[in-house]
């Protein structure tokens, strides 16, 4: 049975009684209907009653209506309120824009705007790479989404969207201190976003793409690496397939395999199952068999794509062709980014000894993690409530203070890498288990080690190209 977690928590305000009974009654009628309570704050006090804010955690709108009702039945209990908390947050939206200077009088007026501001325009017209001493661009980056594949929800428009770009936005600066920005923008139109992002990269030191549906997400990441001077980074693709190399060169530390050794069956070749591929085959692994909506992906089958075509041929040695089913036979490591519910133990069974499997699919993975680890000796998936959670957090922040710190102008696989290995890295070998392969999402130590990972990458490129 699904336990309520803190995505979707409520706030009831009560009236009751003052009776000495009156805590257990209103908690217990919470715990009755499968509500974790979360808090409980006497918020005004009278002789013979109290007012109470009861905060708990539920699964669902029905959930919450039986919560309220549940407590609004009791003897002498009356409901005032009921608050959504995770809309509370959201009022006014969650980031916002603070100066740097102080503007106190007419002499810090002169100097951060007019007209003592023109010298420093003027200084930056004469040599444009000033702007990154003297401006916001260095610790810049803009968060563009067309809002066409924006969580599990699907094309929901840029407006929808802003949400998620604001909480990525407070990520970036709880983390790794860069100033993020949401660019929600309202077109879907490949040509018009490249040539709208191309326009406004004067502000920003990076650009993280967001939420933007495969195959469209290919074109347009690879385009705007060829036309800006600042990095390009898509999280769908590349936030993953730093954080899955990472969690995978752990797993395989914990089963003993050499990756070179290593069958490899990813699921699903979108946005994420296709950048996992390419920075997999980096590692030299055994083989890779990628597999999507339409079966195993080999050179022979119809209508490929040019993604698909790509994949098809560096991938797939023996020529696979058939369902997913048919390619766990064997394997040593399941990789899904694909859809819920897939495949169950009896295929799990069918895999090498010390099988890894990785079930990504959000919310719902495509194996229940607890049928999974029946045969699999490692098991991760996308969720929070389970071990070996695959967070892109792990990734992306660290990825762009290390790119923003090195002054970097462009992104490349080596740096994805190094970033993949500083992870793994965190998770020494006297923690490292099968229930520990990657660190927490809270472990302070994982962006610095990722930035410091980025800025030596690029440095030595930089070394040897200059
Ligand atoms: N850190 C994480 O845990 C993490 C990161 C990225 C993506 N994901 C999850 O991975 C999934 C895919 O994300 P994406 O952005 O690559 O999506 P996408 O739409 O770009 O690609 C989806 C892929 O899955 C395949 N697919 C769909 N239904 C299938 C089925 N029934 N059987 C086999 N293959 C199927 C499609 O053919 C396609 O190749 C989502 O559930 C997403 O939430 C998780």
């Amino acid at each position: 049975m699904p336990v309520p977690g803190p995505g979707y928590s409520i706030t009831v305000r009560v009236e009751a009684p003052s009776s000495a009974n009156a805590a257990g009654d209103l908690t217990t009628a919470v715990g009755q209907v499968g509500g974790v309570l979360t808090a409980f704050d006497v918020v005004d006090s009278h002789p013979d009653a109290i007012v109470v804010d009861i905060s708990a955690n539920v699964l669902s709108a029905e959930h919450a209506d039986d919560i309220t009702a549940a407590l609004d039945a009791l003897p002498g209990v009356r409901v005032r309120k009921v608050s959504d908390r995770t809309f509370l947050i959201h009022l006014g939206g969650k980031i916002e824009v603070t100066p740097k200077v102080a503007l106190r009088n007419r002499d810090d007026l002169s100097r951060a705007y007019t007209p003592g501001v023109a010298r420093v325009c003027r200084a930056i017209a004469a040599n444009p790479e000033d702007a990154r001493r003297l401006t916001i661009k260095r610790n810049t980056v803009a968060v563009v989404t067309d809002g066409t594949a924006v969580l599990g929800l699907g094309n929901i428009g840029p407006a929808a969207a802003l949400p998620v770009m604001e909480g990525k936005a407070a990520l970036f600066k709880k983390f790794a201190d860069v100033d993020a920005w949401p660019v929600c923008l309202d077109t879907q139109d490949t040509e018009e976003i490249i040539r709208i992002v191309r326009a406004l990269a004067p502000v920003y030191a990076g650009i993280n793409l967001e939420d933007i549906a495969a195959p469209r997400c290919f074109e347009i990441e690879a385009r705007l690496r060829e036309q800006l001077d600042i990095p390009v980074f898509h999280d769908d693709q590349h936030g993953t397939a730093i954080v899955v190399v990472a969690a995978l060169r752990n797993a395989l530390r914990v089963v003993g395999k050499p990756i070179e050794e290593c069958k490899i069956v990813v699921s699903g070749v979108g946005a994420a199952g296709s950048a996992i591929i390419r920075l997999l085959l980096r590692k030299n692994p055994g083989d890779i068999v990628a597999a999507d909506i339409d079966g195993i992906v080999h050179a022979d089958r119809a209508n490929l794509d040019d993604n698909l075509r790509q994949i098809a041929a560096a991938t797939n040695r023996s020529g696979m062709s058939g369902s997913l089913h048919d390619a766990l036979v064997g394997a040593d490591v399941f990789i899904g980014v694909s859809a819920p519910n897939l495949f169950g133990a009896e295929q799990v069974a069918t895999m090498a000894d010390d099988a890894v499997v990785f079930a990504l699919a959000n919310p719902d993975p495509e194996i229940d993690p607890l049928e999974a680890q029946r045969h699999a000796s490692v098991v991760a998936t996308g969720r929070s409530d389970y071990p070996n959670q695959i967070n892109n957090v792990l990734a992306f922040p660290g990825v762009f203070r290390g790119l923003l710190d090195a002054h970097a102008h462009h992104i490349d696989d080596e740096m994805l890498l190094a970033a993949a290995n500083a992870i793994a890295d965190v998770v020494d070998s006297d923690r490292l288990n099968a229930s520990y392969i990657v660190p927490s999402v809270f472990d302070t130590a994982v962006a610095p080690a990722v930035a410091e990972a980025v800025r030596n990458a690029v440095r030595e490129q930089r070394g040897e190209d200059e």
